[in-house]
């Protein structure tokens, strides 16, 4: 008798793990959040609304969460998983760049909480066609866009920026040690034919790298080259340093900002951005009280579980 040892339930389980969005310090986020009942949320990255769940369930019939997030294909996910919440959920779909007006348009004046949880998800990174992913097991178009309706690629980044900017980019960004060397090759190579493809940039990469750099290096070879073209597509700092501020604006007193970071540029940002509003300044009194002097990391048992948790660090304030 044939033995089934992959039950069709266990391996649907098993590949539902690897895509789905794990949140990233979920009990850190509910401490320092600190959701009450009928409290106004705003979630500016949802993604797969793992962290809007999280503060769901600490709702009464009156919390409400605005959910942001400038990627539609997220928002339908967390749609389907958030359904049971009805009304109390809002979907916008928009670039948190723009949280000042997105909150004039539902007349809503303060929040009591804002959770900004940055880069982007598992879902993305897993969706081959998306072109977020160097694995070798994909070969799809250079894209990287999280906002499908924006024009700038990664197309467009690889294939049309001057080799200055690549290479600015990739040391910038990436940290990519190898940055000279990979821009210059970009550059050698789109010559003769435009680099289409996630496959292309990986053989352009692989070409402008040592062997041993790319078998001894922790992590994927590419990794680092595919984050900086993803940040440069997406804008991510620009958007990021935007926003702090008409975040802590549209605070109610004794309202909680909370930011997870993956990238040390971000959390220099966050950390800089929340220390310079803690203190008072010409006669103005402070705007925020810290409350992380150091940012909150991920303990070694959450990191077996989701890898990601790695490189997360949050950070967060209260409004004076
Ligand atoms: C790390 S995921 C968030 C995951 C979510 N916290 C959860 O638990 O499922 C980041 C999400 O933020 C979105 N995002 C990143 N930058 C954004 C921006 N500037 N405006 C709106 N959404 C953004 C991405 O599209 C992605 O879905």
């Amino acid at each position: 008798m044939a033995v089934d040892f992959f039950p069709k339930q266990k391996i649907t389980k098993v590949v539902k793990i690897l895509i789905e969005h794990i949140p990233v310090l979920p009990e850190e986020v509910i401490k320092y959040l600190c959701p009450q009942k009928d409290g106004i949320y705003i979630d500016a990255t949802l993604g797969g609304g793992g962290h809007a769940s999280l503060i769901a369930s600490h709702f009464g019939k009156n919390g409400k969460i605005f959910g942001i997030d400038q990627d539609v294909e997220a928002l339908k996910k967390a749609k389907a998983k958030l359904d049971k919440y009805g009304d109390r959920i809002s979907y916008i779909p928009d670039n948190f760049r723009n949280l000042a007006q997105i909150i004039l348009q539902f007349s809503i004046k303060e929040v009591d909480g804002i959770l900004f949880d940055l880069g982007v998800s598992t879902e993305q990174l897993k969706s081959p066609e998306r072109g977020f992913s160097f694995s070798e097991k994909f070969n799809t178009p250079l894209d990287m866009r999280m906002d499908f309706s924006q024009k700038l690629t990664a197309y467009d980044v690889v294939n049309e920026y001057p080799e200055e900017k690549i290479r600015e980019i990739l040391y910038k960004l990436g940290e990519e040690p190898y940055a000279k060397k990979i821009a210059k090759r970009i550059v050698l190579k789109r010559k003769i034919k435009p680099i289409k493809t996630t496959g292309d940039l990986l053989g352009v990469i692989r070409e402008s790298t040592p062997p041993k750099y790319r078998f001894s290096r922790k992590g994927h070879y590419a990794s680092k080259v595919f984050r900086a073209i993803r940040m440069e597509v997406n804008q991510e700092l620009p958007a990021l340093e935007e926003v702090i501020p008409k975040a802590v604006d549209i605070l109610k007193k004794g309202g909680r900002l909370v930011i997870i970071s993956f990238h040390s540029l971000e959390d220099r940002i966050v950390k800089r951005t929340f220390k310079e509003m803690s203190l008072s300044k010409e006669n103005k009194k402070p705007l925020v009280r810290l409350l992380t002097k150091k940012p909150i990391m991920a303990s070694p048992s959450e990191i077996e579980k989701n890898p990601k948790a790695d490189s997360a660090k949050l950070r967060a304030v209260e409004k004076l």
